[in-house]
């Protein structure tokens, strides 16, 4: 259950004001409702750069032969974050055009991307490579040969890396776990279509084999996973300096460090985190007789989750005598579906005053058809919410504008960046005329 104390400020950037009403980033959360309307996504831009830099200072500090950090901007992706991580110096994981062309738009170097997904289409290929991204990342044997044959017609020769899958469990929700042998991601070790691949690659003209690429999971609590998947990789790395002669330049080992979506569970730490998967990677390279690569990670959710928040105006509230209460917001599963998608725990706040004794247990659900439609069950609200009020929905900055959809014909919330003593629109509000542009 949800209880609504001052355990549930679960990040730094909440705090409350004197009248016990609930502060983002110092912003008074009801003026911004009053001025963008609601549903509304809100960035602590400070919060991103914090994050960034502890990747960034981390990656330099502990990994004396090179690291590099890729933010993985399927979590959240629209110009304004491009343009701040670029400032910050981070590379990115890209994995459509649309993430390429934005990315492009925020004049960000396409040399610092990597190119995921596990199926690129020609067209994809042709663009990326046009663009001039960087580096693939190359998940089947098919993939290679169309990657080889399309850089070939365009005089080019494209870097790549190549996902292998670790055959790892990382202990998260089966929708994100990606590291073991049946993922529909990369080729097997176990199976020696990692090998294979591997071959493969070395043998095909237009591409420049890089290295190799893994990511296991997301929202990952626990270190030893990277410690465990990293010392796959590396015996992986030494058996192709073995059989095939080759030797990676790069090991990326993905994202995945978890965040606090509830008070119960905990934060971790990235430079600590960052720290001992450097020493066990130093470590394992010594006892294998191996320099070690230069080593990569790909974050997303734990760069900008806790930089976001949804705030909410609360409208029906239903109580069903003997069953169940419902306090329904004006948004929902379309700018959140990750309760009807993972069950995701959420922290959810009335903004305006803490909750006292009187109380009511209810289910805070969206506006859209369908009864799945659920932000959280089990929360706690004051007894006597009523319509107009609002509600915060907390760490909302990962896989939430990026997953949003227009079911029911909603337009998507715009996206607010505070910055100091400044707010400003990173995205506007969709409108029924944005709705309809590309009907004909
Ligand atoms: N690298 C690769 C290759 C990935 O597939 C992912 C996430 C990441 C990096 C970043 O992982 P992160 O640091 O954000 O955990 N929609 C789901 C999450 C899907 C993650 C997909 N891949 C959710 O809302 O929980």
């Amino acid at each position: 259950m949800i209880t609504n104390t001052e355990r549930d400020l679960i990040c730094s950037n909440l705090s409350r004001g004197e009248n016990g009403e609930l502060l983002f980033a110092s912003h008074n959360l009801s003026s911004l409702a009053e001025k963008y309307g609601t549903p509304l996504y809100l960035y602590d831009e400070s919060k991103i750069r914090e994050k960034c830099r502890a990747y960034m200072n981390a990656a330099k500090d502990f990994f004396p032969s090179g690291a590099r950090v890729m933010y993985a901007s399927k979590a959240a992706s629209f110009k304004r974050l491009y343009e701040i991580i670029n400032e910050e110096g981070l590379g990115i994981d890209v994995v459509s055009v649309g993430e390429i062309y934005t990315a492009h738009l925020a004049a960000f170097p396409l040399e610092r991307a990597y190119f995921h997904s596990n199926n690129k289409t020609d067209t994809d290929i042709k663009y990326a490579i046009s663009m001039g991204v960087g580096y693939f990342v190359v998940d089947n044997a098919e993939e290679l040969y169309a990657i080889d044959r399309i850089a070939g017609e365009m005089g080019k020769k494209q870097k790549i890396l190549l996902r292998i899958t670790p055959g790892i469990d990382p202990h998260t929700y089966a929708a994100v776990a990606t590291g073991k042998v049946d993922s529909k991601f990369g080729s097997a070790i176990e199976t020696g279509q990692a090998e294979e691949i591997t071959a493969l690659a070395l043998s095909l003209p237009s591409l420049i084999l890089y290295g190799f690429h893994c990511h296991v999971g997301s929202q990952i609590f626990d270190a030893d996973v990277y410690l465990a998947t990293s010392k796959v990789m590396l015996e992986f790395v030494k058996d192709m300096q073995l059989k095939l002669g080759y030797m990676a330049y790069e090991l990326d080992i993905g994202g995945g460090i978890g965040v606090r979506y509830v008070a119960d569970q905990p934060t971790p730490d990235i430079r600590a985190t960052l720290r001992s998967v450097a020493e066990a990677m130093e470590k394992n390279a010594r006892e294998l007789g191996i320099a070690l690569p230069t080593v990569c990670f790909e974050p997303g959710r734990s760069i900008v989750a806790d930089a976001g928040l949804t705030l909410y105006t609360v409208g029906t509230v239903k109580r069903i005598p003997g069953y169940k209460n419902y306090v329904s917001v004006d948004g929902g599963m379309a700018d959140n579906p990750r309760y009807a998608l993972y069950g995701s725990p959420y922290t959810l706040l009335p903004v305006a005053r803490r909750v006292g004794e009187d109380k009511m247990v209810c289910s805070v659900v969206g506006r859209c058809c369908e009864s799945g439609d659920i932000l959280q069950e089990g929360v706690t609200m004051p007894e006597d919410i009523r319509r107009g009020e609002l509600i915060a929905c907390l760490t909302t900055g990962a896989y939430h504008y990026s997953m949003a959809s227009n079911y029911n014909r909603l337009g998507r919330p715009p996206v607010v960046m505070l910055d100091g003593d400044r707010d400003y629109v990173a995205v506007r509000r969709e409108g029924i005329e944005d709705l309809t542009r590309l009907d004909i």
